[in-house]
């Protein structure tokens, strides 16, 4: 049975790159799967988070997808940190996958950076905790954005060797030939790597000093018009067809982002706007944004001021995730040949 997982980690500002490459697709999944939606606080904490700052972004980041339009009442919404079998199954993934594996993984070497001797022992962890959030739940399908290709890929990689290194007792235990599945990446349309505005060749990140690299889910609409107004641009107009974005990484990222936050595809938007000065299509762009943007932060607002509530929906949806994850663990004690209590 087809089963979705996804998360984000609750550090920074959420921006129309996360909405784009993850959050605005999670809702669509909805409609055609069953779905696990979740706050990585665990993953937050690799680097260093202020306690009350961090307390305040998970609520953020689950106002966010609420505010989205993630149902908490057909799908589960919760965070990581309430259920204790993604840490568990974790240590068993650590003890799979091999450190060429992770030494591998390009996250890790930006966010360690050159002092690799001080980045934590749990970033270096990150993918083995990333691939348990996955298949504690078995999960089969994964959408996220392009930057996360190379972790779902290690999930894959873990999946495999734990089927293979325990097929006997996999076997034995009645689970037949494979326990996990090779989950897959959902990594689609035209948004799956939205670039900073300032600079075409970077990804537009939480982490960026400039905020006018990026759009914060929480921008009024002021803020988002200024920013698409003041977004680096090339001086020729708009080309008629996608071929002619090629070289021009800018307007590629400003069609792309007019693509997606309209459900088209780019050669819509260059049917509509080929020709057109930069003025008048970032006017255009200003409007579609503010538009879909302004709701949501509307609503996040709205969502914040009642903390308790948004606490409720993270308790209710981690009650369910547990029960999921608690059967996935037992199995995985009984194939490791852990001793359990019946
Ligand atoms: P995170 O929190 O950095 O980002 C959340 C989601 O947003 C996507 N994303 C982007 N998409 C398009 N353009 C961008 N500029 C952009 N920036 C970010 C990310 O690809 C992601 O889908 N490791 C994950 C969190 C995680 C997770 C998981 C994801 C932990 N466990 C299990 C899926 C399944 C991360 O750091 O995402």
């Amino acid at each position: 049975k087809e089963l979705v997982f996804s998360g984000v980690q609750p550090t920074g500002n959420l921006h129309l790159g996360n909405y784009l490459g993850a959050i605005k697709r999670f809702v669509t999944m909805q409609e055609t799967h069953d779905c696990i939606y979740c706050v990585v606080d665990m993953h937050a904490i690799t680097v260093w988070q202020d306690p009350k700052e961090l307390n305040r972004q998970i609520r953020e980041v689950t106002a966010a997808f609420l505010a989205a339009g993630i149902d908490p009442s057909k799908h589960i919404v919760f965070n990581q940190s309430q259920v204790s079998q993604h840490a568990e199954l974790a240590w068993v993934f650590n003890c799979i996958a091999r450190m060429g594996w992770a030494n591998r993984m390009t996250q890790f070497k930006e966010k360690a950076g050159k002092d690799r001797e001080n980045a934590s022992v749990g970033l270096f962890a990150y993918p083995m905790l990333m691939a348990a959030d996955i298949l504690v739940y078995r999960a089969t399908h994964v959408p996220v954005g392009e930057d996360q290709k190379q972790h779902l890929e290690l999930t894959r990689d873990v999946a495999q060797k734990f089927n293979n290194d325990y097929a006997e007792s996999i076997a034995e235990h009645g689970f037949g030939d494979a326990f996990f599945p090779l989950t897959e990446p959902l990594i689609a349309g035209p948004a799956t790597r939205v670039m900073s505005l300032r600079d075409g060749s970077k990804k537009m990140s939480k982490s960026d000093p400039s905020d006018y690299s990026r759009i914060n889910l929480t921008d009024d609409a002021d803020t988002i018009a200024q920013k698409i107004r003041k977004a680096k641009t090339d001086p020729e107009p708009l080309p008629s067809e996608v071929e002619g974005l090629k070289t021009r990484p800018e307007a590629e990222n400003l069609v792309a982002i007019y693509a997606a936050l309209t459900d088209a595809q780019p050669a819509d938007v260059l049917r509509d706007h080929g020709g057109a000065q930069f003025s008048g299509f970032k006017a255009s762009l200003v409007d579609v944004a503010v538009a879909k943007l302004s709701p949501i932060a509307g609503e996040m607002r709205r969502l914040m001021a009642d903390p308790g509530h948004i606490d409720t929906v993270l308790g209710e949806g981690s009650a369910k995730a547990r029960v999921l994850a608690a059967q996935t663990m037992d199995a995985v004690k009984d194939i490791v040949g852990f001793v359990r209590a019946h």
